[in-house]
């Protein structure tokens, strides 16, 4: 069996308690009463035994016993006397009688003429026969016989009895709404708040700590506790923030770390390689030229000549774009106005801007927003970052919106790119910045966009954040160094 609530044990034995104090103090009650009633009846028995015998007195000397006759007739008729008689010294019986008892007999008569010591000497006592009878005896004096009178003690027992009864049911209403008022007590005062408590304890490890108690302030010392355990929860709330935070930071150092040992094993080895090759592409560059403007070349030869010397472009820009990823450079810092190259970056990509059908919006202040950096560098990076947004734009059939903001802060100044493309999917968001990363296929991107503008920004002093847009897409934040006095 579970075992009771606090409550109902509470319950129950208040309301035992209750019933047990209401049970005495209406037994000391009754018992009260009954000495009362008890003493009445001695007390109304003796007087009668007393009038019957002045009257015995009175009769002997006058009517010859009519009238004592008639009084001891008037005194049975009353239901509560069971005998009146006179005896003489035999104990037999002069005059009077019973009442026929209720068996009809004369037992109880008999009985108390059995105890009798004598009849010479005032007695009074109980008898117990089949009914509880008082009985007085007043001794012969000038009447020559004695007086026996017996009374039923019927009422004072009905009476006894019925507050028994008055006294049980009492009992058994008082426990019950002692029990009822009891239980609303206890459950406002301690049943619900110690309930809503329990809740909370047993949410606060399923609902992520989110869970708050609400006890009223009549509760007391639980208003208190639901305080107390809400404080517990607001600092285990922190804490688990704070861990998560710890460990989303730690993993996030890992990963930059790892990023940087691989640029770093890579620039070493490539670097090299990149810097041996610029010298060949240059010459190859110059003969792939000198061919095409040679007077005898075909308008063939010199149209082969123009897709080498593309794809050398093509190639040197690769190789400038990896020199930058893997090598910081120091880099000459001018004041540059950041939001006019948000204005000519996407006046330059316009055009394909109202080809892919897409709006730029831009929600730029009126006036110049200064940063010290290099220009043509923070151009580049501001461009990479608006081209990934048209190109994923141009091939996404929902809503195409493309934000520029630029954010003058306390001590930076923050360009934000976003877009209502597809956006980045998780697991593609911390691989971004890897070089040669991309979704664009072979022929669609080369992967080094964001990388290139990463370290522009890092060569700044600054940073580039990329991370899902406020309507979906993605949201781009280059954030630069305000401009410093020269
Ligand atoms: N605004 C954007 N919306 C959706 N995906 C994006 C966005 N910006 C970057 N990406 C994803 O990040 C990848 C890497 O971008 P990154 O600019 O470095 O390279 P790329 O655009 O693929 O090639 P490129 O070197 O020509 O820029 C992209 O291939 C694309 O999957
Ligand atoms: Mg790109």
């Amino acid at each position: 069996m579970a075992p009771l609530r606090i409550a109902t044990r509470l319950v129950l034995v208040l309301s035992a308690a209750v019933a047990a104090v209401v049970l005495a103090y209406s037994l000391i009650s009754i018992e009260q009463r009954a000495t009362l009633l008890r003493d009445a009846l001695i007390r109304e028995t003796e007087t009668l035994a007393r009038t019957l015998q002045i009257v015995a007195e009175n009769d002997a000397g006058e009517s010859g016993g009519e009238e004592l006759n008639r009084v001891l007739e008037g005194v049975l008729a009353d239901p509560e006397t069971y005998a009146a008689v006179t005896i003489d010294d035999a104990e037999r019986v002069l005059s009077g009688g019973t009442d026929g008892g209720t068996d009809g007999g004369t037992e109880c008569l008999d009985a108390i003429l059995r105890d009798l010591p004598s009849t010479t000497a005032e007695a009074q006592g109980w008898t117990e026969c089949d009914e509880r009878v008082r009985w007085v005896l007043l001794p012969s004096g000038t009447a020559g016989a004695a007086v026996l009178l017996a009374r039923r003690a019927t009422l004072l027992e009905r009476d006894v009895n019925a507050s028994r009864l008055r006294l049980l049911l009492l009992t058994l209403v008082l426990a019950g709404t002692a029990a009822i008022v009891i239980f609303f007590v206890l459950h406002r005062a301690l049943s619900a708040p110690l309930g809503e408590i329990l809740r909370g304890v047993h949410l606060l490890g399923t609902a992520g700590g989110a869970e708050r108690v609400v006890v009223p302030p009549a509760a007391g010392e639980l208003h208190e506790l639901g305080a107390a355990f809400n404080r517990m929860a607001d600092q285990l709330d922190a804490r688990r923030r704070s861990l998560l935070r710890q460990g989303a930071e730690r993993l996030a150092m890992e990963r930059q770390l790892r990023e940087a040992e691989t640029f770093a094993v890579a620039g070493r080895l490539t670097g090299g390689v990149l810097h041996e090759l610029g010298s060949p592409l240059a010459v190859i560059g110059m003969r792939v030229d000198a061919i095409a403007d040679h007077a005898a070349a075909t308008p063939q030869l010199r149209s082969q000549s123009e897709a080498i010397r593309a794809e050398l472009d093509r190639i040197a820009k690769l190789i400038e774009g990896l020199m930058r990823i893997t090598r910081h450079h120091e880099i000459a810092l001018e004041p540059v106005d950041v939001a006019g190259i948000v204005r000519a970056v996407v006046a330059e990509l316009q055009p394909r801007c109202r080809e892919a059908g897409i709006e730029p919006l831009l929600r730029l202040p009126g006036f110049p927003i200064m940063v010290s950096g290099h220009a043509v560098l923070i151009r580049h990076a501001i461009f990479n970052l608006a081209n990934n947004a048209v190109q994923a734009l141009a091939r996404h059939p929902g809503e195409k919106r493309l934000i520029f903001r630029v954010e003058r802060q306390e001590t930076a100044v923050c360009v934000v790119v976003e877009d209502t493309g597809p956006g980045i999917p998780m697991h593609h968001l911390e691989r971004v910045f890897e070089p040669f990363f991309t979704t664009k296929g072979i022929s669609g991107g080369t992967g080094l966009g964001l990388g290139i503008s990463r370290s522009i920004a890092e060569e700044h002093g600054g940073t580039l954040s990329i991370g899902p847009g406020a309507d979906g897409g993605t949201r781009a934040a280059l954030e630069l160094p305000a401009e410093r006095a020269f």
